[in-house]
């Protein structure tokens, strides 16, 4: 990226909290899940945040703002890090976020419910900040004061008509269970904490960056009120999630570049075993299966018919593999004896796979065999989509006795 090219930057990284974030949620059970772990301690994490830092501060505009979010996890720890590297005097404020949230029960000391927010200028005097545009109502003690023209600590009280300046901590309730916004992702930030930093620090056409996006609060945020944005995330799962949540508030992929995303077998073979099933149960337009549903070999269900899919992160998936299934089939389909149906995704599958399909779809059980690549070429959806009259796998099996 081009230096001095962005006008706000936000992030929220995670946060060294050494734990494994993972929920299920929602009808649909989805999962979704990333990494927080730091096997080196505080220092690694650190370090690995500097080399992030070093370049936002190169890409920040010098009329720029940049926000960063954490926790008591790791929050003094990087602001004296940021404070090297964007200097101690650019700090304009340290924010507190303050969530009321009944959950969470201690004994031995306060109930923590506050994350920090450091808001750093590029160049102190040369920042941008809407103050207009975030101001506060008064207390009505305030405002009654004004109309009498009350004197309170010797000074005559004066309101402005906008509202009053906000303090640094602010007072925005977490997303609850029930809240429009949700979308299950672990570390969703609410849109109104979102709303603020973007009003305050930005216009309309600016360009908003978010280096650690999540399932893109900011950059959803920064469309609705007018600004550029860039996302960054190492998570394709959150890039999905990202993708799903502009279309629902009319964003098209048309108008936005999505780089990095697979487009090669051996980039998936890269990804972990969660994100590589995820990807696949997405791209095949099904649902996740919860954690539970796995582990009985059900990875998800397609769209429509509901069907198990069982993905592999392998090549040569053999006989055994179709056996499992078609156990996991049937205890899926219970009673019924016939129509059943599933696919199995892998890389590439052994002779003994495709025979062994062939032996069940005797017994009412059609599996379906799926190539990665097959995804990736979209020939998946197609063929789902034009319902061809040969199934894949009696041609491949074909193919297989030829070669014989
Ligand atoms: C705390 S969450 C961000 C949540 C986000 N603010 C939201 O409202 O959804 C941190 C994100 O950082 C991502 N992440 C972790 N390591 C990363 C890296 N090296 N580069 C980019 N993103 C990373 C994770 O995948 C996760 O989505």
């Amino acid at each position: 990226m081009e230096k001095e090219s962005i006008d706000l930057i936000y992030i929220d990284p995670p946060f060294f909290s050494n734990r494994h974030y993972e929920i299920i949620w929602g009808d649909e059970a989805e999962i979704r899940s990333f990494e927080d772990r730091w096997e080196g301690g505080i220092n690694v994490y650190i370090d690995w945040m500097k080399q992030r830092v070093i370049e936002l501060h190169r890409v920040l505009k010098p009329t720029g703002s940049f926000y960063l979010h954490c926790d008591w996890h790791a929050g003094h720890y990087l602001k004296v890090m940021c404070d090297e590297v964007f200097g101690y005097k650019n700090l304009l404020n340290e924010i507190i976020w303050w969530y009321h949230d009944p959950a969470g029960t201690v004994r031995d000391r306060f109930k923590k419910k506050h994350d920090t927010i450091f808001f750093y200028s590029k160049k102190v005097d040369a920042h941008n900040f809407n103050l207009d545009a975030v101001r506060t109502p008064y207390k009505e003690g305030t405002v009654r004061q004004a109309k009498h023209k009350t004197i309170s600590f010797g000074r005559i009280t004066k309101t402005h008509p906008l509202g009053k300046v906000p303090e640094d901590v602010w007072e925005i309730p977490f997303i609850n269970s029930q809240a429009k916004e949700r979308l299950g992702y672990p570390t969703q930030k609410p849109e109104a904490l979102l709303e603020r930093i973007i009003k305050a620090s930005s216009n309309k056409g600016d360009i908003v960056l978010d280096a650690f996006c999540g399932c893109g609060t900011a950059l959803a945020v920064a469309g609705m009120l007018g600004r550029h944005w860039i996302g960054i995330d190492i998570s394709p799962s959150a890039v999905a999630l990202v993708k799903n949540r502009l279309k629902k508030i009319g964003v098209g992929e048309e108008e936005f570049d999505l780089i990095g995303m697979p487009k090669r077998v051996e980039d998936l073979r890269r990804f972990k075993p969660f994100e590589f099933q995820y990807w696949v149960v997405t791209e095949m337009h099904g649902t996740p299966a919860p954690r539970k549903s796995g582990d009985m070999g059900i990875d998800g269900l397609s769209f429509m018919e509901h069907a198990p899919i069982q993905v592999k992160q392998s090549e040569g998936v053999g006989r055994n593999v179709i056996d499992n299934f078609e156990t996991a089939l049937r205890r899926y389909y219970k009673e019924q004896t016939s129509n059943m149906k599933g696919y199995i995704v892998a890389f590439s599958f052994g002779k003994g796979a495709y025979e062994e399909v062939a032996r069940v779809k005797k017994e009412g059980i059609e599996i379906e065999l799926v190539t990665v690549q097959d995804i990736l070429d979209k020939r998946f959806v197609l063929r789902q989509e034009v319902k061809k009259e040969i199934p894949v796998q009696e041609k491949e099996l074909e193919l297989w006795q030829k070669q014989e």
